[in-house]
């Protein structure tokens, strides 16, 4: 089943054909203790630098914690470091799945820039007292990939999505598809302001995705419109003021979203999603918000 993906017309399969994975049960959060906009790697942190209200910033993060409790998941908690102001980002420094044994396995992350490197380690001491089975990348060969950032489990299925251009290797994606022996479906992203895939995709359950479509190439969209029934598409606004593609929903049913992205949960409302509205704001000026602030887990 390894193999990765890069055009509609070497989709052969659709979401049904590939074999079912369980939803995930846990979350792991970092606790925001030492979160700032301290250098700029992102566009959203431009003017940033400085302003971020640690209090307020603890108390969105306490709130986001709380939903992803009253949806059913169990969150486990990593202490963030000083000098470590993204750390909290947890999205990003690993990849994590279940194989059909129920055995866990991660992929540690190489991340793009130097200011995240070290957050690494900290994240790998969890996953390894956590008895998961370690995977690395050939730092030699691939020079970036950053974890579920980039990588987006498809809802329910032994299916990944991986996003590339800015701060992911489409090389790494062929290692992790042998590896786990997955298919991937890579997309290339081509907007700076959407680095990451989940900035501008959000698997929603097995058949329905939020996307921003300006952030894709034709081919992209062309893969994305054959793999899912229903689109729901964010405007620039929502998209890339609000973040309302970086929304997480680990059930397929409930979303956690940044407040105030109004189409988009008018539409997520009308194709029978029940949408939770939590403030991000002081993570937005990091180019974050719910998706990036926590990293699925299956026990
Ligand atoms: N400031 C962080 C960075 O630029 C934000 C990361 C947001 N994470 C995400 N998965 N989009 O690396």
């Amino acid at each position: 089943m390894g193999q990765v993906i890069t055009s509609a017309d070497q989709l052969d399969f659709t979401a049904q054909d590939i074999p079912s994975m369980p939803l995930p049960t846990d979350v792991l959060m970092v606790r925001p203790l030492h979160y700032s906009v301290d250098y700029v790697i992102n566009p959203h942190m431009a003017d940033q630098v400085g302003k971020v209200d640690k209090i307020v910033a603890n108390n969105e993060w306490e709130l986001v914690r709380s939903l992803f409790e009253q949806v059913g998941l169990n969150v486990n908690i990593i202490e963030d470091q000083n000098g470590l102001p993204d750390m909290v980002f947890c999205a990003n420094q690993s990849l994590p799945y279940i194989d059909e044994d129920g055995k866990q396995h991660v992929f540690m992350s190489i991340m793009h820039a130097d200011q995240r490197k070290e957050e690494v380690p900290y994240i790998e001491q969890w996953y390894r007292q956590h008895g998961y089975e370690m995977h690395y990348l050939d730092e030699d060969k691939i020079s970036d990939f950053e974890g579920c950032g980039d990588a987006i489990w498809h809802t329910g299925r032994r299916l990944l999505w991986g996003g590339y251009g800015y701060r992911s290797s489409l090389e790494a994606y062929e290692t992790i598809s042998e590896t786990f022996d997955i298919p991937i479906i890579a997309l290339e992203l081509v907007d700076e302001s959407f680095y990451h895939l989940d900035t501008c995709l959000c698997i929603l359950d097995k058949n329905t995705a939020l996307i921003y479509p300006d952030a894709f190439t034709q081919q992209g969209l062309a893969m994305i419109n054959q793999m899912f029934d229903t689109i729901i598409k964010a405007s620039k606004y929502e998209a890339e003021e609000l973040f309302a593609c970086n929304a997480s929903c680990p059930d397929g049913r409930n979303v956690i979203i940044q407040q105030g992205c109004t189409d988009v949960n008018k539409n997520l409302r009308d194709n029978g999603f029940s949408v939770h509205e939590v403030s991000t704001y002081e993570f937005l000026k990091s180019g974050g918000s719910v998706f990036c602030m926590k990293m699925l887990l299956w026990s």
